[in-house]
């Protein structure tokens, strides 16, 4: 086998059979196989299924009936499951010319590249495929982001951000991978130094149906990137710290509304109690959630911690406020600094006891 093309889907039957004659089409003479790692919740794996009973190359289909990791996810799948070492990864809905796989593969062959990337964005390239403005100021914003926080590993990568390239999966260990939502190249190339070499390509329009992007992959893109760089401990402490800027916003916007300063504290506390688990849940420990039992447990456990800062805060807020005078806002501050330390000893001492 000289190479597995793998396609992540979800819900893209109408670019399926496109998709298969045409990257057939563009490898003649070479062994290949398409794999499919498909996350649908219509009907394209039956579609899949009839195009691969057709098809000239084999065409492979893993469904998965519990999702982990999204598109990232997906990905690491077909990775392990792959036949060759050469892997391509490419999108399903034809954004990624088939044609261009051809020149992947004949630029791994040189044999001086763990990752050949399909860039966009190097001599030759093109983005006009982005549906909008909006989204090329943001794929151009965080590639520069991106860059600027791994300047040396993504030193020789104009595109950390593609979807589609080539990996020798000899020079990783695929088990060491966390994959989180979209962004799987950067997932690779963040962990150790890898030799990549770049083909230059053009963003195409989708073939059919709707892109999957949307805000929230936009935020577990900036935890990912986030955690990649500085650590787990770092995206809980700026979760935290919006949680504060949240709930200060909350108790300012109540009392400006005339509401009572301590209940209009109590609300903010529970709103961002709330808000908080949710984003430890689905952004800082989204990749451990499977392991550690049930949410529900989880949440009383975080919600008892919260709530018993939140007992002694209160007061300490109606000490400073009607005692002290301070203004509620400066006050609710200084108890949420006060709240702040006493969590990370918490943590460091309690939760994370050697
Ligand atoms: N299996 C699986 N599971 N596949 C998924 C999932 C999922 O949860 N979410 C999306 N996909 C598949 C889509 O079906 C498609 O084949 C591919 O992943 C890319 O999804 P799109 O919805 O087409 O994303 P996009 O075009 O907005 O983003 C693409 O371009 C970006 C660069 O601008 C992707 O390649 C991104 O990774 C890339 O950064
Ligand atoms: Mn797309």
């Amino acid at each position: 086998m000289d190479l597995s093309v793998i396609v992540p889907t979800f819900n893209e039957g109408p670019n399926v059979a496109e998709l298969v004659r045409r990257t057939a089409a563009a490898l003649p003479g070479r062994a290949i196989e398409i794999i499919f790692v498909d996350d649908s919740s219509d009907d394209t794996p039956d579609i899949i299924r009839a195009v691969a009973a057709q098809a000239l190359v084999p065409v492979r289909l893993i469904h998965r009936d519990h999702p982990q990791g999204g598109l990232g996810g997906a990905v690491v799948e077909g990775i392990r499951a792959a036949a060759s070492e050469f892997c391509v990864v490419m999108d399903g809905d034809l954004q990624h010319p088939p044609e261009v796989i051809a020149e992947l593969l004949a630029r791994a062959e040189v044999g001086d590249a763990d990752v050949v990337v399909a860039s966009r964005y190097t001599e030759g390239g093109t983005s006009d495929g982005l549906a909008n403005a909006v989204r090329t100021l943001v794929s151009r914003g965080s590639t520069l982001l991106t860059k600027a926080m791994f300047p040396r590993k993504l030193h020789n990568c104009s595109d950390p951000m593609t979807g589609f390239f080539l990996l020798d999966r000899r020079s990783l260990d695929v088990e060491s991978l966390r994959p989180r939502g979209f962004k799987i190249l950067l997932e690779i190339l963040a962990r150790k130094q890898m030799r990549v070499a770049e083909v230059p390509f053009s963003f195409a329009p989708r073939f059919a149906g709707e892109s999957k992007a949307s805000f929230s992959q936009g935020m577990r893109f900036l935890t990912q990137l986030t955690m990649l760089r500085f650590g787990r401990m770092s995206a809980f402490a700026v979760v935290g710290g919006l949680g504060a800027v949240a709930n200060l916003l909350i108790t300012g916007g109540l009392t400006g509304l005339g509401v009572q300063y301590l209940v209009a504290s109590v609300i903010a506390s529970v709103l961002t109690i709330v808000g908080n688990f949710l984003a430890l849940e689905y952004l800082v420990f989204a990749d451990m959630r499977a392991e550690s039992g049930l949410m529900r447990h989880r949440f009383l456990k975080s919600f008892t911690f919260n709530g018993i800062e939140a007992l002694v805060r209160i007061p300490l807020l109606w000490l400073l406020v009607s005692e002290a005078h301070f203004h509620v806002v400066i006050a609710t501050a200084l108890t949420l600094l006060a709240a702040f330390v006493v969590r990370f000893v918490y943590h460091a001492l309690v939760v994370y006891a050697p």
